[in-house]
């Protein structure tokens, strides 16, 4: 079993900025309840051009770029999302086709905001056993495409945007500890977007209903996400044979300040040990946890040797932990 770890981050956000004070212009909300509410002041939305793809796409190039290899060099492309451009070909094909990636695998990953944990779980299992050299894992959402602007419950949390990492071997005693997965199907109504597929094929009824909007539960939401960020941060300590002391960094997914101070609460650790980009880009679903650690790549906060600590939950019910030594 080879160490498995990340090689290079990139992140890419669209231009557009939906700002609180603009959401309430659309509908009956303001920026007070948001921020106190939610913790976001603003959030990216892609621009009419622009799908999915194309934001993983850039995001690609630069983790790439960090990690110092071409995308010839790609053994493996997983896409993690809720939006894909279409229902097939997978974001995954499309974005190999972009990135010039011949040699790539590619498959899409559906785990809603847990997608990315999922994600470098898979990946990293196909390069410590020996299969692959060197996979491209992105997290990247439109989530506005699903979005009812006329939902004051949903409209102000999400937001659109894409991070990617490179995973390769790394040296013994770096990159993941351990990886925590779960699901509970029980509680798929609580966060669902119900048509579009087999059950509910596209009609002019479901349009009627807006039953292609992003459907939520909010306050079940919530208590789930508390209890479940907890948990599944212990559980993945406890396999990596750490506790929470070793803990440098909490990279959490980014729904609602609420929720990360609940987890920081939990955990004992301090908010300057936390990456939080959430009040910039709200709840970008599987793009936020690799949008939070590309930028705290960027800007040198991560050190190397340093214990994090990577953990979400979303739709499905879905959840997941990981501890990394960076
Ligand atoms: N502006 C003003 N008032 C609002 C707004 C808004 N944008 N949204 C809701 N309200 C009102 C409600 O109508 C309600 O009014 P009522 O009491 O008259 O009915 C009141 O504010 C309180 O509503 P609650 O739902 O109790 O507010 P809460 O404090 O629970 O916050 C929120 C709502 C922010 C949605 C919270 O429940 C939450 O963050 N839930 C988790 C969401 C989440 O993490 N989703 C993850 C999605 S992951 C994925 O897979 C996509």
């Amino acid at each position: 079993i080879r160490p498995v770890g990340i090689l290079g981050t990139g992140k890419y956000v669209p231009e557009r900025v939906l700002t609180n004070k603009d959401l309430e212009q659309m509908v009956d909300t303001n920026d007070e309840w948001i921020t106190s509410r939610t913790g976001i002041k603003e959030r990216r939305i892609a621009a009419e051009h622009e799908a999915t793809s194309d934001l993983a796409y850039h995001a690609s190039m630069e983790a790439l770029r960090n990690a110092g290899i071409s995308a010839d060099d790609l053994d493996l492309i997983i896409v993690a999302t809720i939006t894909p451009d279409m229902a097939f070909p997978s974001t995954a094909c499309i974005l190999q086709e972009k990135l010039g990636a011949k040699k790539a695998a590619a498959f899409d990953l559906a785990a809603a905001c847990s997608g990315f944990i999922y994600s470098l779980a898979n990946a990293s299992n196909f390069i410590a056993m020996g299969t692959y050299k060197h996979v491209l894992v992105v997290g990247a959402e439109c989530l506005s495409r699903i979005t009812d602007y006329t939902d004051r419950n949903t409209c102000v949390l999400f937001g659109d945007g894409a991070g990617a990492v490179v995973l390769g071997e790394v040296p013994e005693g770096r990159g993941f500890k351990s990886f925590e997965l779960g699901s509970d199907g029980s509680g798929g109504e609580l966060l669902k977007l119900a048509a579009g597929g087999s059950r509910n094929p596209a009609s002019a009824e479901t349009i009627e209903n807006k039953q292609h909007y992003i459907h939520m539960e909010g306050r079940e939401v919530f208590k789930f996400a508390v209890r479940i960020m907890g948990s599944a941060a212990d559980e993945a300590l406890r396999k990596a044979g750490c506790t929470k002391e070793d803990i440098d960094f909490l990279v959490p997914h980014q729904a609602n300040i609420r929720i990360i101070q609940a987890a920081l609460q939990r955990l004992e650790l301090d908010e300057d040990k936390c990456i939080i980009n959430l009040p910039f880009y709200g709840n970008a679903s599987a793009a936020s946890i690799p949008l939070a650690l590309a930028e705290a790549n960027e800007n040198g906060r991560l050190r190397e040797g340093d214990t994090v600590l990577l953990v979400g939950f979303g739709g499905g019910l879905t959840w997941g932990a990981s501890v990394l030594v960076w």
